[in-house]
Order: structure tokens, then C-alpha cells, then sequence
């Protein structure tokens, strides 16, 4: 099997390239990545000499119909997923551009390719690894299944609406063999220090102020993304044509639960007293705010035996230590572009 991976610099693709190479050793994979503020080759450095052997990294851009061409010519795949996007919900609503242009056009031009390649009896598939946040915002009760009606509210989550549907349109036009997948927030290694968690991490490390939007009781369902990963690669092997599949960790919990826990666990770990929940500050909210966020994950569980196996005790832990053993890593991938993002909208 030789699968082209698109995303492979990011949080969850570059944990994807080590889940998969490691659980398919006769597999190739060719990743892509246009190793945007978010994407980070030093991700992939870990590899073993013999994965090296069967991941060929390519420099590129979704959007490059003449590359995605090339790299056609090249290898004989049998399937593409789709990882590559813009992910950060609060960029997208200071600048949504570049979010339609990733996550919409850069997903047809993908499907595009896909489909002038297609070959069904060869067994061809394509993955598009979506969001739960397509479906909206939740009260108090219920959950998303893969049935609740898309109301996405944020430029990135409209656009990644938009992707599921042009994917859906190329299943139902041209008849593909395509799959989506839907996932509540993951957490983990190699997450870029801008989202919830990480950057909670290495603010109360360096004593900084920690900005909780609002009241911090939004709810996110919180999955370890070894386990994100195990889904993925089990809906490409056994997911129906056509079909989504919401995965979700079970494990709800308010914004502010979150930071308490991290700054608990951070102090425990250094020793350090000034690590504490005075460095906790309550921000202006995030514009059009979710709410809530559950998953119904029983189809995927159902289907394919699928269900997390990291408990959030367990993950938080995994990722805190390894935040602290990677310091170099956050200094390293923080960019002044982000520092000033945060620093204008936030701080001042
Ligand atoms: P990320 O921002 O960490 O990584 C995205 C990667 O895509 C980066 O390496 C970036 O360089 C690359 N990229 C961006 N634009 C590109 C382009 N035009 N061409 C090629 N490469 C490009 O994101 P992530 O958190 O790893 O998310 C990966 C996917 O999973 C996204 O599609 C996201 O919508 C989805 N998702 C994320 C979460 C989460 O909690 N992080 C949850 C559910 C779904
Ligand atoms: O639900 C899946 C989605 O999870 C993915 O599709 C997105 O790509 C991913 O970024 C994530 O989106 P969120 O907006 O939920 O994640 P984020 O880490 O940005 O924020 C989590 C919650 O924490 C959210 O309610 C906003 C809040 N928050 C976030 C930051 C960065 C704060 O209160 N303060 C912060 O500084």
C-alpha cells in the first residue's frame, strides 16, 4: 500500500506518520506539507532509519495541481487523507482568508487529482480528516452524531463545513470512494503552542498570564491523539463509501477544569509555587463562541470496535511531560508572527 498523507509537518499528521509507518511495515507513505507557521519538519525527526526508508517527504502546496500531477506520476497510490488545513479557530476569525483557500479549494483540487486517477477495482480511497465543530454548538445536553444538521459558526469551521460537502459532492457526482472523518478536540505531542493545553503549558511555565476566554465554562471533548490516529487508520481500512464517522474521546470538560488541572499537575511536577491559578486571567471571549461540544462516537465503536484507550489522566500527564521535556521545541516553532497575533489581541 502506498498512501499519500497530506499534513504531515502539523500536530496530528506528524503523529499519524509514526502511527502509521510503525502499525503498517510493508506500507510507503508520501507526505506533503507546505510547511505553513504550523507545520514543523524537526516533527518527523524521530523516525527510525528504517521508516525513513518508506516516508518520502515532499514540500508543497495542496493548492499545486502540477506537484499533486508529479507526485501521481511518480508513485502508484491507492489513497490520499487529508490532514493538510488552517486549524486555529481565533486566526480564522482575525484573518478567514487563507482558510477558504486551504480548507475548501486546496481539498477540491486534492478530490480533483484524486478522481483523474481513480482506479475502483484497485480499491483507490480518499480521507478527509474533518471536525466536529461542522456541527455547530450544543446546550446543556445532547450530543453530535453524524446526523445533526452542519451549522458551523466560525470562518475555519464553516470552511471546513464547506470541504465535507465538496467531498460529499465528488462521492455523490462522480462516484468515489471517499470517506470523512469528524473529531472533537485532541491533545498530545507535537501540538502547536497556540491551541488550549499547549500553550496553558508554556505560559504557567514562564509565569505568564494564562488567557481564559469568557467565564471558561465552554465544554470540549477532549481525545488523546494516539487514539484520533488508531481511528483514522481503521475508517481507511473498513469505512463505507461515502459515510462519515464522528470519533470523541467521552470526555467532557470545562475550559477553566482544564487549566486548573494542567497548573495542578505543572506545579506538582517542577516544584515551582508561582505555578498557580493567579496566573489565570478571564479575557474578552472568543467572537461566536461554541459552547458546547459532545461527540457521539457509538457508529465508529459499533462498526469497528473502535474506542479510546487513554484516559485523560493518563494523556494529560503524557503531554505535560512531554512539553517539559521539549522546551526547545515550543521556543522553537513560536514565530514573532504569533507572539505579536496574541499579544494584540489579548494582552493589551
Ligand atoms: P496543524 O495546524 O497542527 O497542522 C496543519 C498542517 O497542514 C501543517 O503542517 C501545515 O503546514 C499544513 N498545511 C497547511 N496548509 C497547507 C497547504 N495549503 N498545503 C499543504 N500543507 C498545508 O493542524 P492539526 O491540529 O494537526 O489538524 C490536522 C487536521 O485535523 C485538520 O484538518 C483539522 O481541521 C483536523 N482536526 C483537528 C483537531 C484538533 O483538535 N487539532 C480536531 C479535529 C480535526
Ligand atoms: O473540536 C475540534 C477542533 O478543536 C479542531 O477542529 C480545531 O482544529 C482545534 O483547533 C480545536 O478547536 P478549539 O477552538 O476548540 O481549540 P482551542 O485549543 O483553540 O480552544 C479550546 C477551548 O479553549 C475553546 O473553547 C477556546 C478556549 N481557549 C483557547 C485558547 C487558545 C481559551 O479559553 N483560551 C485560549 O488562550
Amino acid at each position: 500500500m502506498t498512501i499519500l498523507v497530506t499534513g504531515v509537518a502539523g500536530f496530528i499528521g506528524s503523529n499519524f506518520v509514526y502511527y502509521y509507518l510503525n502499525q503498517h511495515p510493508d506500507s510507503e507513505m508520501i507526505g506533503l506539507d507546505s510547511l505553513t507557521y504550523a507545520g514543523n519538519l524537526d516533527n518527523l525527526s524521530n523516525l527510525t532509519v528504517e521508516q525513513k526508508q518508506r516516508f518520502h517527504f515532499i514540500k508543497g502546496d495542496i493548492n499545486d495541481k502540477v506537484l499533486l500531477e508529479k507526485i501521481y506520476s511518480q508513485y502508484d497510490l491507492d489513497g490520499i487523507i487529508n490532514f493538510a488545513a488552517e486549524s486555529h479557530v481565533d486566526r480564522s476569525i482575525h484573518d478567514p482568508q487563507i482558510f477558504l483557500k486551504t480548507n475548501i479549494l486546496g481539498t477540491q483540487n486534492l478530490l480533483h487529482v484524486f478522481k483523474e486517477h481513480y482506479d475502483e477495482e484497485k480499491g483507490h480511497k480518499f480521507l478527509q480528516v474533518s471536525t466536529d465543530e461542522v456541527y455547530g454548538t450544543l446546550g446543556p445536553t445532547g450530543l453530535f452524531s453524524e446526523t445533526t444538521p452542519l451549522d458551523p459558526h466560525s470562518p475555519y469551521s464553516a470552511s471546513k463545513t464547506s470541504g465535507d460537502l465538496i467531498v460529499k459532492a465528488y462521492h455523490d457526482t462522480y462516484g468515489l470512494y471517499t470517506l470523512t472523518t469528524r473529531c472533537s478536540n485532541n491533545y498530545g505531542p507535537y501540538q502547536f503552542p497556540e491551541k488550549l493545553i499547549p500553550l496553558m503549558i508554556n505560559n504557567a511555565l514562564h509565569h505568564k498570564e494564562l488567557p481564559v476566554y469568557g467565564d471558561g465554562k465552554q465544554v470540549r471533548d477532549w481525545l488523546y491523539v494516539s487514539d484520533h490516529c488508531r481511528a483514522i487508520d481503521q475508517v481507511f481500512e473498513c469505512g463505507l463509501s461515502g459515510e462519515v464517522y464522528n470519533i470523541g474521546g467521552n470526555n467532557e470538560r470545562e475550559n477553566i477544569l482544564i487549566v486548573q488541572s494542567v497548573l495542578k499537575i505543572l506545579r506538582e511536577k517542577t516544584g515551582d509555587s508561582a505555578i498557580n491559578e493567579g496566573l489565570i486571567k478571564h479575557v474578552k471571549d472568543r467572537l461566536g463562541h461554541d459552547r458546547r461540544y459532545g461527540i457521539d462516537a457509538s457508529k465508529i465503536k459499533k462498526e469497528m470496535g473502535w474506542e479510546p484507550q487513554v484516559s485523560f489522566e493518563q494523556g494529560i500527564v503524557l503531554t505535560i511531560d512531554w512539553y517539559l521535556n521539549h522546551q526547545e521545541w515550543t521556543k522553537s516553532v513560536i514565530s514573532g508572527e504569533y507572539l505579536d497575533f496574541y499579544q494584540k489581541n489579548y494582552f493589551q
